[in-house]
């Protein structure tokens, strides 16, 4: 072995005890952090809930907001929308589920257990195509909703899937109005 060889062996050997010896100490401290991570933070909170203000979305029209990193779509949605949205059955849907965090898992895919308010004049979904996870184009596609161009899913007035490869409606946040102006997400 040269002395070389014979150096770098023996600085291993040490290493390799030092660390062994560290662990074996802080192994009480390291417990508590992990432990502790499970609770998120006030600051990881606040971050995972926000408040848009909806006074200036017209009606006909949305907005777009990033949200956990991820587009939401506010749509402030006029009569024809919701007509169109409200006499599609059940059973003409890819998808029966309403995908909506606000409800239980196998609520159906009705436009009002999709849209936010009762009259349905807001829906608020991720702008997120379940296909591959494009952003969806809106007021576009065969179904008077959104399109995604990626590979051409077509989703209709509540986003529920029509036509395409993407398997799911568009997925609703928890959201709820905290006034008439103000949605918050999460
Ligand atoms: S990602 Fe939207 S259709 Fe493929």
């Amino acid at each position: 072995m040269s002395q070389a060889e014979d150096h770098a062996g023996t600085r291993r050997d040490f290493l390799y005890y030092a660390t062994a010896g560290a662990g074996a100490v802080a192994t009480g401290a390291a417990v508590w952090p992990l432990i502790n991570q499970m609770n998120p933070s006030e600051d990881v909170k606040a971050l995972s809930s926000i408040q848009v203000d909806i006074s200036g979305v017209e009606t006909g029209t949305q907005i777009t907001v990033k949200w956990l990193g991820k587009p939401v779509f506010i749509r402030h949605r006029d009569q024809k929308d919701i007509d169109l949205a409200r006499s599609v059955k059940l059973d003409e849907l890819v998808d029966t589920k309403a995908e909506n965090d606000n409800l239980p898992a196998d609520a159906l895919a009705t436009d009002e257990n999709r849209a936010l308010d009762k009259d349905g004049n807001w829906l608020v979904m991720m702008g997120v195509c379940t296909h591959l996870g494009c952003v969806p184009l809106g007021n576009a596609g065969d179904f008077g909703g959104w399109f995604c161009p990626c590979h051409g899913s077509h989703y209709d007035s509540a986003g529920r899937i029509r036509k395409g490869p993407a398997p799911r409606n568009l997925q609703v946040p928890v959201a709820a109005f905290t006034d008439e102006k103000t949605i918050k997400l999460g």
